[in-house]
């Protein structure tokens, strides 16, 4: 990919052309906000500089680097550029707007990818002359560092687009996975079930956020639990992906919001960047911040049985049955989730297992999983969990359900 432009240097723009440019193509990045574009280019330089202490790049390979970007504020002139990036605010009218520019300053063969995490490519092509030309390409935070790239067809998308954007994901050295334009795209769909029904457990009383967050760890050898992860990334983002995702959806009750993270983002407590959220993070080590009112279970005989089928096929060591329930409500949401999204036509399995661990590093492919518990484990562990609730919420994908295993 010769030369490329880059629309928006706010946190993912930057990445995105400091990723490209390392790859040798030629950057225009095109801010609106001229003193953005400043820190941006403040921000790349120091984490090359920083490349280069650390040996990482040559010095020569750093400055060849910064010299591939070059900074304006308008769209115009970008008759060379093959393919544009657009990574401005995640609102569907900014993002037309810039579209319809995009589409009069670039050539017509020229590809025209957003970074959109949220709204439909469909309808940010809406507008255009030639919808064809569109296509998703979700990156993820940071760019230069994290390897999955999600292509996503909207409904015009041209097949030249999809794999034009497909191969420059490649030729920097990404991963890229083809998905469908639906809501969360692959994985901020999947990894839903990861973090709602780590919130559910807790407003249920069956665990504490560090009890939870450490039988993930421990017996799914997930890196890091849904907590510490909704922390990471920030509350306010989680839920206003979670909100999206649930709308777009229809509203289905197993991805309802919780009420939990909306009393976080309300009082200011969303995670590691305001140093407060599930945990406090002002003590050496992190202490929990939300503290659980512990209540007791019942488990029915049915449901014992099969949580111990679907945990030790699972490969999980887990012991009592707090950490097998706790284990095997969220493992049970994801996969189901993911089946969901293969019943959907999102994307092929292999790609949703690998956008699951390249995109947040799951230890396994939730779907390959689910090959190894058996489909008739994983479906009787939804049915009898479907048994406890009133909302049909763990429904089983049909998948599961129509499995002769
Ligand atoms: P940001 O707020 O850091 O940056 C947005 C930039 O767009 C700002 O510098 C702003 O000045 C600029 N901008 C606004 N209107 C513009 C226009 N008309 N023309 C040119 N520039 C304009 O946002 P961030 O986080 O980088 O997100 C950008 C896009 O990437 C959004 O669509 C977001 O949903 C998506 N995304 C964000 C991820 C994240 O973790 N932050 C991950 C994956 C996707």
């Amino acid at each position: 990919m010769k030369s490329i432009a880059v629309i928006g240097a706010g946190t993912m723009g930057a990445g995105i052309a400091q990723l490209a440019a390392g790859h040798g193509s030629s950057v225009r990045l095109i801010d609106v906000d001229n003193d953005k574009l400043d820190r941006s280019m403040a921000g790349i330089t120091k984490r090359v500089e920083r490349m280069v202490e650390k040996g990482s790049i040559e010095r020569g390979a750093g400055n060849a680097l910064l010299a591939k970007i070059r900074t304006r504020g308008e769209m115009t002139d970008l008759g060379d550029v093959e393919l544009v990036v657009e990574a401005v605010v995640e609102n569907l009218e900014v993002k037309r707007e810039v579209f319809a520019r995009l589409e009069a300053a670039t050539t017509a063969s020229a590809v025209l990818a957003t970074n959109t995490s949220s709204l439909s490519i469909t309808d940010i092509a809406a507008k255009l002359n030639d919808p064809s030309r569109v296509v998703g390409m979700h990156f993820f935070n940071p760019a230069p560092v994290m390897d999955l790239v999600e292509i996503i067809a909207g409904e015009k998308s041209g097949r030249r687009s999809i794999d034009v954007a497909f191969d420059a994901a490649k030729s920097w050295d990404k991963t890229p996975v083809r998905a469908k334009d639906t809501p969360g795209f692959i994985v901020n769909r999947v990894a839903r079930g990861f973090y709602l029904e780590g919130l559910r457990l807790l407003d249920e009383g069956v665990a504490g956020v560090d009890e939870i967050d450490g039988i993930m760890r421990a017996h799914g050898k997930f890196r890091m639990g849904p907590f510490e992860l909704m922390d990471l990334v920030g509350i306010d983002v989680n839920f206003a992906v979670s909100t999206s995702v649930w709308e777009r959806m229809g509203k289905p009750a197993r991805l309802t919001p919780h009420e939990i993270q909306g009393r976080l983002v309300e009082q200011g407590h969303l995670g590691r960047k305001s140093k407060r959220g599930f945990y406090t993070y002002a003590h050496d080590a992190p202490m929990p911040a939300v503290v659980v009112d512990r209540r007791s279970f019942q488990l029915s005989p049915l449901l014992s049985d099969v949580m111990l089928a679907f945990s030790a096929r699972a490969g999980a060591i887990t012991a009592g049955s707090t950490e097998q329930y706790v284990f095997c409500r969220i493992l049970g949401a994801v996969i189901n989730e993911a089946g969901l999204a293969y019943s959907d036509g999102v994307a092929s399995s292999d790609d949703i297992d690998t956008a699951m661990i390249k995109g947040t590093n799951y230890p396994r492919g939730p779907l390959a999983w689910s090959d190894e518990i058996g489909h008739r484990t994983v479906r009787g562990l939804l049915k009898a969990l479907n048994g406890t609730v009133s909302d049909g919420r763990y429904e089983s994908a049909p998948l599961f359900r129509d499995a002769l295993d």
